[in-house]
């Protein structure tokens, strides 16, 4: 298996563009599922999220055509030949359960073999479910599958216990082609759900609040696929994070490109309270350089438009380096504090209790081998990597490859010693 191996203490110093978003083109080609027609899509990085999206869709009978170089997709959905999503591609990827909503509007059925839980956590879909039931849906689960059967969906009114991103994003598609108005209330406010509204409003759809609580969607009796222009989708900002948190580790003078600052201001924020400098040099670039060492702070992850879980391994690697002790709450997934126990492996001083973990910051980590367990406990040991004394070797980089897109010869591009070895 590969490994990666860093030889920390370099600063990074340059220029680094960030890439399309992940959990947008996630539900993006889901969605594509809706329209029996020709559909572009630019800015999709070449990760493995999206070859095992890619595989998915093809085995439900979607043409896909992806130019890994010129990160483009191609999309027809035109001949679906079945409705059910099997135990390989799911089992890889939990986001495969965003086809149930486009399935069960375009072949009124959907038999998805069972997400089930992840590294960070159970990770349920009773709210997919639940406004999918609401909206004229009846499911059954047996044999390791949810086979979800609606013959025509009703537009519905449906609050979400839980301001999930998936059930905001699944019961969206299904509300586009119903009959009927539909209301998601304590929706999902995440730039990733106001990108696929875009898509879909591109492609006819009757969308308002998406961004907002209340999302309002009136249907339509179909979507024009073939005839919209190429959709490109916004910036990753969980990685446009992951590289603002690489430069105050490694005391480094980053220019980061192709970003929306406004995705970034709980991240700008926090950076800022533990002492780097974080400029917005324009509407789409970000300066950060540290001045001297990080600063304790205290982190509680939220839904959008709070501090993002998604960077909150990232960022426990830069406090376990910051002057005094720092508090992070993870309140969004129960089990999301995997890297805790490999940057310990590195020096790092990290007591839980609970969902908070306390960092008692140290002036170094120490390289050592390591392992990933999780795409961003992966990335949470790269950076520490990228900032410890000595040799750091990290297994488990598929964990890694599944978000970032040739994330080593990147960091190798602003100075990093980083390399993969067979
Ligand atoms: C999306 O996952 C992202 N994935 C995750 O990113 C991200 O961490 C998460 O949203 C939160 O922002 C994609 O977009 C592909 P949720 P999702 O439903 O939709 C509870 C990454 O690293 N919940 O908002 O699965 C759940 O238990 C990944 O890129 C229910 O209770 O997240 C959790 O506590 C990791 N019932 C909370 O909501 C449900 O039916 C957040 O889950 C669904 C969710």
């Amino acid at each position: 298996m590969s490994k990666i191996y860093i030889e920390g203490g370099v600063p990074l110093k340059g220029r680094i563009r960030v890439k399309g978003a992940k959990n947008s083109c996630l539900p993006i080609m889901a969605a594509s599922l809706l329209v029996p027609g020709e559909i572009t899509l630019c800015e999709i990085p070449d990760l493995e999220d999206v070859r095992t999206m890619t595989s998915l869709l093809r085995l439900l009978g979607v043409k896909v055509r992806h130019d890994r170089r010129n990160e483009k997709v191609e999309l027809d959905s035109r001949h679906l030949i079945t409705c059910t999503a099997p135990y390989g591609p799911v089992r890889r990827m939990r986001a495969s359960f965003l086809v149930a909503g486009p399935l069960l509007t375009r072949m009124g059925r959907a038999r998805i073999s069972h997400p089930g839980g992840c590294a960070i956590g159970v990770r349920p879909i009773d709210l997919h479910l639940k406004g999918l039931v609401a909206m004229g849906a009846e499911f059954t689960m047996g044999d390791g599958f949810i086979d979800i059967v609606a013959p025509r969906l009703t537009g519905a009114h449906i609050y979400l216990d839980y301001p999930s991103v998936g059930a905001t994003e699944n019961i969206l598609m299904a509300a586009v082609l119903a009959s009927g108005t539909t209301r998601i209330d304590n929706a999902a406010a995440e730039p990733e759900v106001v990108d696929l509204a875009n898509f879909l409003s591109s492609l006819g759809a009757r969308i308002e609040g998406a961004g907002s609580s209340l999302i309002t969607v009136e249907g339509v009796s179909s979507l024009k696929g073939g005839l919209a222009k190429p959709y490109t989708v916004i910036p990753d900002r969980i990685e446009a994070g992951t590289f603002m948190a690489a430069a105050a580790m490694t005391g480094g003078d980053l220019i980061i490109e192709n970003v929306i600052p406004g995705h970034l201001t709980a991240v700008s924020a926090k950076l800022t309270e533990a002492g780097a400098e974080v400029e917005t040099a324009d509407s789409r670039t970000i300066r950060v350089r540290p001045r001297g060492r990080p600063r304790a702070v205290e982190i509680k992850t939220l839904p959008y438009p709070g501090f993002p879980t998604d960077l909150q391994p990232q960022f426990m690697a830069l406090l376990t380096l910051a002057q005094g002790t720092s508090v992070i709450r993870e309140t969004v997934f129960e089990k999301r504090f995997t890297q805790v126990e490999e940057l310990a492996r590195m020096g790092a001083r990290i007591r839980i209790e609970g969902r908070s973990a306390i960092i008692t910051g140290r002036q170094f980590l120490q390289g050592a081998a390591v392992r990933a367990a999780d795409l961003r406990g992966g990335a949470s040991l790269v950076l520490a990597g990228l900032a410890a004394r000595g040799i750091t070797e990290i297994r488990g980089l598929h964990h890694i490859r599944r978000g970032y897109s040739r994330l080593v010869g990147r960091l190798r591009s602003v100075g990093a010693r980083i390399f993969i070895s067979p």
